[in-house]
């Protein structure tokens, strides 16, 4: 009898086992009938998977769009989603903080102001950005991986791989003003096509001050309890036949197959919610010497690096309002990472992630080891990359301060770096000339108008210094060479003569340089001492690191392939979810607190009383605005209050989320609207690289606090007509 029971368990587990569980995963949204439906409704969701993705039908996933940028549309920085039938988008206040940022100056201080366009034609232009909506999707691997086999070498794969995409891509925008994109998953084991609609007039219509939007900044970043109010809105324009065009007057705006009705019901505890977005890369599937390699030595020397670039900037930030405008955007951005990597190695720490990982290759080296038909596809093959990882750590390392001291280090660098050509042209290219100097006059703009030269002198100063210690001298560009020895050191006495010297640091004196531009100027732009550097920097990276790095890498590539492959045939039973690779997913979990440790237990959601408990007028971060505070006290939260006459701002949910998901719609279980994913709780920031139900959360922005602010703070309830809100 016992062992009946026991059989009929097992045979139970294993038909549980066989779906696809909530919490961890990000699903493609085509094959969600097939893996996660069942467990999606068994969880709460009351549609069906056609209603979220489907070919014929205006479904969910047609209110959603990719926010990327002319040039590189397929990158998706942001998710956003349409809440009108006029085009009308929202997204996060951080995804729109470049463009808010771009439109501010010290008498149009939008950051601090905030912004709101009273009528349509107050709405601010924005180029460059996209949004692209997904039309449909397909599994193409067959056709990409045609006439592959495993005796093909490595460079042929590659490059019939590129060859076939490029054929699968233009067959499908033949005939249609469609793009399409072939992306690999699972490590290059399968292929998808995803075909949009891109939309490349993008309009901003309003944000909050930066003290609601950001409220919190840097210092509540990735963390839980959090109170911002991150949020942004934009317009969609399309021509006159709601096809996307560049920006003209003409232009109207489009009106989408789908908006998301928006739900003033909340997130209660364990309610269903699900997140559709964009999430752009993790990496849950490494081995344990590819984590080692990232958290014993990339990330660590990073956040070094980063580390002092934001101390150098904060004290220039905290001293002028020019530099705090010029400089906020570009300090959110080197924080945003440098915060999330410490995060990281505390998580995967704490989960003992490298052990598990190790254990799972024991398991897997035995099961690759128990047939000879298997032996000859998988043995080895961990330990073989243990090897090439640690031929990469010293190139890693060149790489990362390469990157990170070097050509993203002080500013001056890679914009210098940008009049290689011009400095180079030869009387054959004389023709590209004219057009040369115009971009470079506009980059110049661009660059100048949020540069502080003397904050870049002393990142630049600091970063050689630090470059030029933390490597031997065989990774070293060979001017950073020069530069120690001859100035024995001084890195601070380099950068004030060689930036008061450069054209670079001056726009004035560029300008000079760049009107009636003449060939033979290029031998001053050769001797410029920062176009020296930087060309030092960017040769050497460009020739010594990247290639070698690249040669381990596809090494190590080629055998994650395989390994990936090897773990998905030795674990039958399991339903994997390829790593987020910037195409549209599908999240699912519920709503949910956290022990995030000793004694200390989250609740799942903030209201503005927190807002309040945090505001402190001394602090920038928490300096609560004095209508928001006039509205807490006379407890004017109209219909968007929650039961309890409480003002919810944010909630906390076990949605498997990561960078890219920022701005997502977080709905409920009847596909409404109830808040916008923007960030995840600091205990749990490791989920890129391994998930943890008990205290991985997404931080998303309840949508009720978001109608609150526009209506009843910024006076703009005109936008709520357009909306479909339902009780
Ligand atoms: N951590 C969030 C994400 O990765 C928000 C970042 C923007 N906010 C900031 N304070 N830097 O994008
Ligand atoms: N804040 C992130 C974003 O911008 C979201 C995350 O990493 O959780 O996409």
């Amino acid at each position: 009898m016992i062992k009946k029971i026991s059989l009929l368990l097992i045979a139970f587990i294993l038909l549980i086992g066989a779906q696809a569980k909530a919490d961890e995963g990000m699903w493609i949204p085509m094959l969600l009938e097939k893996y996660n439906i069942e467990d999606m409704q068994k969880a709460g969701f009351k549609l069906s998977a056609a209603d979220i993705y489907s070919l014929n039908e205006a479904c969910l996933k047609d209110a959603v769009v990719g926010l990327g940028r002319e040039g590189s549309p397929f990158h998706h920085f942001c998710t956003g989603e349409l809440i009108s039938d006029e085009g009308l988008m929202v997204t996060n206040y951080h995804c729109g903080y470049g463009a808010i940022q771009d439109h501010s100056t010290l008498e149009h201080d939008y950051l601090k102001d905030g912004f709101w366009a009273m009528s349509r034609d107050e709405e601010l232009v924005n180029e460059g950005i996209t949004a692209s909506f997904l039309i449909r999707m397909e599994d193409v691997t067959s056709q990409v991986l045609d006439s592959i086999t495993d005796e093909t070498k490595e460079d042929d794969r590659q490059k019939m791989i590129q060859k076939h995409i490029k054929k699968i891509q233009k067959a499908s925008e033949k005939d249609s003003d469609y793009r399409a994109s072939v992306k690999a998953f699972f490590n290059g084991n399968q292929y998808f096509l995803s075909v949009y609609e891109i939309y490349k007039d993008v309009r901003l219509v309003g944000a909050p001050p930066s003290a609601i939007g950001k409220f919190g900044g840097d210092t509540d970043n990735w963390m839980w309890p959090r109170h911002t109010g991150d949020f942004s809105m934009f317009r969609i324009y399309a021509d006159k036949d709601n096809k996307p065009a560049s920006y003209s007057k003409e232009n109207v705006p489009m009106i989408p197959k789908q908006s998301f009705k928006i739900s003033l019901k909340g997130a209660n505890e364990g309610d269903f919610t699900m997140v559709f977005g964009y999430p752009g890369t993790t990496t849950e599937y490494l081995t344990s010497d590819a984590l080692d390699l990232m958290t014993k030595v990339d990330n660590p020397h990073k956040i070094k690096i980063r580390t002092k670039k934001l101390d150098l900037m904060r004290a220039d930030m905290d001293a002028s309002p020019l530099v705090r405008i010029q400089y906020s955007a570009k300090y959110a951005g080197v924080s945003n990472s440098w915060k999330r990597w410490q995060g990281e190695i505390k998580g995967l720490d704490r989960l003992n992630a490298i052990s598990k990982k190790k254990e799972l290759e024991k398991k897997f080296e035995v099961w690759a080891n128990s047939s000879d038909d298997l032996e000859t596809k998988y043995a080895g093959i961990v330990s073989e990359m243990g090897v090439l990882y640690k031929e990469l750590t010293p190139v890693s390392l060149a790489r990362d301060y390469a990157i990170e001291a070097g050509m993203r280090g002080a500013e001056v660098v890679s914009f210098a770096h940008k009049f290689k050509k011009i400095a180079r042209l030869t009387k054959k290219d004389k023709d590209q000339l004219a057009d040369l100097v115009v971009d470079l006059q506009k980059s110049g703009d661009k660059f100048f108008k949020n540069y502080n030269v003397s904050t870049d002198r002393k990142l630049l100063a600091a970063l050689l210094k630090m470059y030029s210690e933390n490597l031997e001298d065989k990774y070293l560009p060979k001017e950073i060479v020069d530069i120690r020895d001859k100035y024995k050191g001084d890195f601070e006495a380099y950068a004030e003569k060689a930036m008061s010297k450069s054209v670079f640091t001056d726009q004035a004196k560029l300008n000079e340089l760049l009107s009636d531009y003449k060939l033979s100027r290029g031998k001053r732009l050769a001797k410029d001492p920062i176009f020296v550097l930087a060309n030092s920097i960017f040769f050497f990276y460009e020739s010594e690191i990247s290639p070698v790095y690249t040669k381990v890498l596809t090494k190590t590539t080629k055998l994650q392939r395989t390994y990936m492959a090897g773990l998905m045939e030795m674990q039958k039973e399991k339903i994997f979810y390829p790593d987020a690779n910037s195409t549209f997913r599908v999240h699912y979990g519920k709503v949910a607190g956290y022990k995030a440790r000793n004694a200390v237990t989250y609740d799942y959601y903030t209201t503005l009383e927190g807002i309040i408990e945090k505001d402190n007028p001394e602090i920038f971060d928490y300096d609560v605005p004095q209508k928001l505070r006039d509205l807490y006290h006379a407890k004017e939260f109209g219909s968007y209050a929650n039961t309890q006459g409480e003002m919810p701002v944010c909630f906390a949910a076990t949605n498997h989320t990561t960078g890219g998901n920022s701005g997502s719609p977080v709905l409920n279980a009847n596909g409404e609207l109830i808040g916008l994913n923007f960030d995840r709780a600091w205990e749990g920031v490791m989920s890129d690289l391994m998930y943890d139900p008990e205290i991985c959360r997404n931080v998303s922005l309840d949508i009720r606090y978001v109608l609150f602010i526009v209506d009843k703070f910024a006076g703009a309830g005109y936008l709520l007509d357009e909306m479909n809100i339902v009780q």
